[in-house]
């Protein structure tokens, strides 16, 4: 990093006038992270078309690459993987650096569990306060041992087993990194590893699973409980994957486009799988008009492109069941919810408060600097919408290394009167490297 990319870059985001305009998101951040490690433990070549080149996959590669992947980008953009086989991973020289990634982290650490090698995982000051023991524990029960930083947290040095033990796992938190983790240290271990999930959380891992060849099934039983069993020692034959746009991604435009008088824009190429659709279902509840038109499948994802208009939007307290399906959209949904006409109250979302940031309080704190009535809950917030009046302004808000709150806020300060000063810029980068570029694509900044 240089000098220059190590000071904070804060930005204002003012008034725009209506977005209109086709753009494109990048590549969605959950299956570019599976397509490189799968690609990287199947024998023969895979190439990866639509990679999201984000600064969280690119510490996926660099860590494939430690352990004897051979990962090359050519000119066309699209990504070249050679695979070292199921269970060929070799030993890391170095310690492997996640940078802010937490899925890099967890999934990593379950593929290494069956591995016979010493690894250590560093990352940086909000990956560094993450809970790990929800993969740390049942990886532990399949024979890896892990040396921790006090509270179960990174700097931590783990130890695969070879053999692995197979797990029978109920998830006891819906996360799809600890149950991706168990499926994936599942792989190199002998007999079946299963993993029961009582509240349904993106399938990914699943879908690429079985695309690579490996003997996966996945029973739902009458409560909507999913039984994965996966068949280990697995072979994995090498793929051609095509990456849709990141639904996480295209929230922001969308909800950009809702919220600023007289737009319309139509955000092409996005990912649309229904464990990861919710924020869609949410605004349309509050009255946003979003089309969904050209919907095909894509890489064994379903994809279409939205065309958003702006919309009166109303308050909503919606079911906190829908959660793990827009787990990563709350932050910009309180901004829809900051324009909406009347109260709305989100509850039930515990696990935001150990995302890059806590979500809860970055985002009340947040809300609470630009003028916006808010009420901080253990699991929530209740939120005052100005009935579509924009929102005074403020700040700076601290992003807090979080990319999702840095957005949210640029967001805002499309809809406000002083504008929305962001802290620092350069989380984006993880997730969203071309999202100030596509704002100005639609109108915003001019
Ligand atoms: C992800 C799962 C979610 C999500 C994260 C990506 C994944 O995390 O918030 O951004 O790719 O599996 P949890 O498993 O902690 O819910």
């Amino acid at each position: 990093m240089t000098a220059a990319a190590e000071l904070p870059r804060p930005m204002t985001f003012t008034a725009a006038p209506a977005l209109t305009g086709s753009v494109t998101v990048p590549g969605d951040k959950s299956i570019s992270h599976r397509s490189l490690m799968l690609s990287a433990l199947a024998v023969g070549e895979s190439r990866v078309e639509g990679l999201l080149e984000g600064e969280d996959v690119l510490a996926t590669a660099a860590a494939m690459r430690a352990m004897g992947a051979d990962i090359q980008r050519d000119a066309d953009g699209i990504w070249h993987i050679h695979g070292v086989g199921v269970g060929g991973l070799l030993q890391p020289e170095g310690a492997l650096d996640m940078g802010n990634s937490g899925t890099s982290t967890r999934l990593l650490m379950g593929l290494l569990a069956s591995h016979d090698l010493t690894a250590t995982f560093i990352g940086d000051a909000s990956l560094s306060k993450r809970p790990m023991a929800r993969v740390t524990d049942p990886l532990a029960q399949m024979g890896a041992s892990f040396t921790t930083s006090p509270g179960g947290r990174l700097p931590l040095t783990m130890r695969g087993a070879c053999p692995a033990v197979p797990l029978d796992y109920r998830l006891p938190v819906a996360s799809a990194q600890v149950k991706s983790a168990i499926l994936l240290a599942g792989l190199n271990t002998p007999g079946i590893t299963r993993v029961v999930e009582p509240i349904p959380t993106r399938d990914h891992s699943e879908r690429m699973l079985r695309g690579f060849g490996a003997d996966l099934s996945v029973e739902v039983e009458a409560d909507g409980t999913r039984i994965i069993t996966l068949v280990g020692e697995a072979e994995l034959q090498p793929q051609q994957i095509v990456v849709p746009g990141d639904p996480s991604s295209a929230a922001f435009p969308m909800v950009a486009a809702l919220l600023v008088p007289g737009s319309k824009v139509t955000i092409a190429n996005v990912g649309l799988n229904a464990t990861r659709a919710g924020l869609i279902d949410l605004l349309r509840e509050m009255g946003g008009s979003i089309e969904v038109i050209n919907a095909r499948e894509v890489g064994g994802e379903p994809v279409g492109d939205l065309i958003v208009t702006a919309s009166v939007l109303q308050g909503i307290e919606p079911d906190p069941a829908r959660a793990p399906s827009m787990i990563d959209e709350y932050p910009v949904a309180f901004i829809a919810a900051a324009l909406a006409q009347g109260r709305s109250v989100f509850r039930g979302l515990d696990e935001l408060r150990v995302k890059e940031s806590d979500r809860i309080a970055a985002m009340a704190a947040g809300l609470r600097a630009i003028g916006v009535p808010v009420e901080e809950l253990e699991d929530g917030l209740i939120i005052e919408g100005s009935g579509g009046a924009p929102l005074k302004g403020g700040g700076p808000i601290a992003t807090k290394l979080d990319h999702r709150i840095a957005m949210s806020f640029a967001v805002a300060g499309l809809v406000s009167r002083d504008g929305v000063t962001i802290d620092d810029m350069r989380p984006v980068a993880t997730s969203f490297p071309s999202f100030t570029a596509l704002l100005q694509t639609l109108g915003a900044m001019a």
